[in-house]
């Protein structure tokens, strides 16, 4: 379908204004991928009438659905599994005993795509401390795309995604068979708010946050928004809380009242003291 110059501008511009993603030009092929789908199922015959379409109207369902679609969602259980195994040996254990008094702890989970990620530290939590069954735990997990927040909700997974990363023993446990698909039994699933969220748009009201995953979204901003994310991190977070970044991102030149934690062989953030 064709697309002239500056119906790719007006795409890259969409998407870095409303979302912060900064599409490379070299990304032409993702656009054409992405939204050839919308642009047949809204019956039109090029992406350059999508593009007119899109300039006519104003900000709304179209819109959306073209910067979602332009959202990588990549994601799996245990996704680079040291994450989750600081949190198992040393931070948890570490906030479990700061909060014993109050036995409270608040999670937020950003860019959490389809789910995988904040059910993977669920799951952590029921199987390496059950004692926090009987703690008070709010557990945010946010995202841009509604159809991302949708799926979250939903919690059905293929067999092919479960596979990347779910171990048998916990699938059995903690998910059902339905049909072709596995489903996240509900009392795991109650544990959560799902809420979308734009990382550069008005945020939720959060408690101090003790525990932040906000996962390989960053790379895809400028240095600036990603200065501006991190302010509102630091802002949220409790002063002895944590803060997981994905494997290529960082807060250093870009926040510096982080400091890197390293811990069981991987690296979190959290505020100088
Ligand atoms: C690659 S996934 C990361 C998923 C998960 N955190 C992980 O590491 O496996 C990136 C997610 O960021 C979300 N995203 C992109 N731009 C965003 C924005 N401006 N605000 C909130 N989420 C955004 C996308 O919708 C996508 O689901």
């Amino acid at each position: 379908m064709d697309i002239d110059a500056n119906g790719l501008a007006f795409i890259s511009d969409l998407v870095r204004t409303r979302a912060a993603i900064v599409l490379e030009p070299e990304k032409e092929y993702l656009i054409r991928a992405r939204l050839e789908p919308i642009a047949k199922d809204e019956g039109l015959l090029s992406l350059n009438d999508l593009v007119s379409k899109l300039r006519m109207a104003p900000f709304g369902a179209l819109h959306k659905r073209v910067i979602d679609a332009m959202t990588t969602n990549e994601t799996s259980f245990f996704r680079d599994v040291a994450p989750f195994d600081a949190l198992k040996e040393v931070i948890l254990p570490e906030l479990m005993k700061s909060r014993a008094a109050n036995k409270s702890l608040n999670f937020w989970c950003g860019a959490s795509s389809s789910g995988q990620e904040p059910y993977t530290v669920a799951i952590l939590m029921r199987e390496q401390f059950p004692e926090l069954a009987s703690w008070n735990i709010k557990f945010v997990a946010t995202d841009l795309s509604s159809k991302m927040v949708s799926r979250t909700q939903e919690g059905k997974y293929s067999q092919l995604e479960v596979n990347r990363g779910m171990p048998a023993t916990l699938l059995m446990k903690y998910f059902t068979k339905k049909g072709m698909s596995w489903s996240v039994n509900e009392d795991l699933r109650k544990i959560f708010e799902f809420k979308e969220m734009n990382l550069i748009g008005q945020w939720l009201t959060f408690p101090k946050l003790d525990i932040v995953f906000l996962r390989n979204v960053l790379i895809y901003f400028d240095t600036e928004t990603k200065k501006q994310i991190l302010g509102k991190i630091r802002q949220n977070l409790s002063p002895d809380g944590y803060l997981f970044l994905g494997g290529s991102e960082t807060t250093l030149n870009l926040d510096e009242a982080f400091e890197r934690v390293p811990v069981s062989g991987t690296s979190c953030y959290r505020l100088k003291k």
